[in-house]
């Protein structure tokens, strides 16, 4: 096919879970991030954190301009890039769906093809993980996913980084989830399998993470040695768990469905009763914004074994490592 004079290729089938080669244009799930490549993301995202800020690394990416088309809110994802890429000696254009002349009609292939001509990468943040697709297959240019209603891949490869740190490993730990099996949950699953992390889910029934992602995290699983379990039990998930990490009952998209998810879900609140029956060095982790009150408890976030401020921060140096990786490869 051709648009405005530049050949696309044909989307392969099933791309969302294809592993694509070390180094591939795109960064749209951790399912397509070869392993070894998620453990060189780990060592630059620490690399990067133990570096002084005028290290040679603040001009690795001089000259480079990063682009975050956002059609949802954020502070965490937005603000860790921008402030990466400066770091990094680029810059950064925050593009607001809203306000940019895709809300007027504009097709976005031709948006797409209009941004590479200008921009080093592009970062979408999105409904629809086919949209996502799109955006990459017309984009002449590296596209990360930025989350969407499917996935947040950066957010757990942050959040491998995080439990590292704290653990100092990641093979044979074991993460429960508890709560809604939304696009957090499916990223950790992905993560999980592809490093021998067991993960372990807690979920009410019509709330599991997404069937496709499970069947190919066990497949993974099976190579890697992490134990993929899904249950509606809270504290079935919760037993004897290194890091207890919980998100939202209502993602964004979902607000229609307040209502229903709050009632659904208020079994599954992460609350000192669930603490007590996993591990007692376990470590708790939300990707925040977090609702004190709702999925999780306020004396739980706030409280000793709680680790969710160095979680958000962890997210600036692994997105930096990303940055790196996708936009400039200076370590290689
Ligand atoms: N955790 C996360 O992605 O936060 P934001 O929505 O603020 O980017
Ligand atoms: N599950 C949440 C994550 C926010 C970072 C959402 O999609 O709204």
């Amino acid at each position: 096919m051709t648009i405005l004079g530049h050949s696309i290729p044909n989307r392969p089938a099933n791309s969302s879970l294809d592993s694509v080669p070390c180094g591939g244009k795109d960064l749209l799930t951790v399912a397509g991030i070869p392993a070894n490549q998620v453990l060189r993301l780990l060592q630059i995202a620490r690399d990067l954190k133990a570096m002084d800020r005028s290290s040679r690394a603040s001009q690795w990416l001089a000259g480079m301009t990063l682009g975050l088309l956002f059609e949802k809110p954020s502070t965490r994802t937005r603000v860790s890039f921008e402030a990466g890429m400066n770091q990094l000696g680029g810059q950064a254009i925050f593009l607001p769906a809203e306000k940019i002349q895709l809300s007027r009609g504009e097709s976005l292939a031709d948006t797409a093809l209009v941004l590479s001509r200008y921009l080093d990468g592009l970062v979408v943040r999105t409904y629809d993980q086919a949209v996502l697709e799109e955006w990459a297959r017309y984009a002449t240019v590296p596209v990360i996913n930025g989350l969407t209603d499917l996935c947040h891949p950066c957010q757990a490869l942050a959040d491998l980084l995080t439990i590292t740190e704290k653990k100092g490993r990641l093979n044979g730990l074991k993460l429960a989830y508890v709560g809604d099996g939304n696009n957090i949950a499916n990223s950790l699953m992905e993560a999980s399998a592809k490093v021998g992390m067991h993960i372990s889910i807690g979920c009410p029934s019509g709330y599991e993470p997404d069937q496709r992602i499970t069947d190919w995290a066990r497949e993974i699983a099976a190579q890697s040695g992490a134990a993929i379990e899904i249950s509606h039990d809270p504290a079935v998930a919760a037993k004897g768990a290194d890091v207890l990490y919980t998100d939202v009952w209502t993602s964004m998209g979902q607000e229609k469905e307040q209502s229903r998810r709050l009632k659904a879900l208020a079994p599954y609140q992460l609350n000192e009763t669930l603490l007590a029956v996993a591990r007692p060095n376990a470590i708790v982790m939300h990707c925040l914004p977090a609702h004190r009150g709702e999925e999780i408890a306020a004396a739980v976030l706030d409280g000793p074994q709680s680790v969710v401020l160095d979680q958000a921060e962890n997210r600036l140096h692994m997105q930096k490592a990303i940055l790196t990786e996708w936009l400039g490869r200076p370590w290689s």
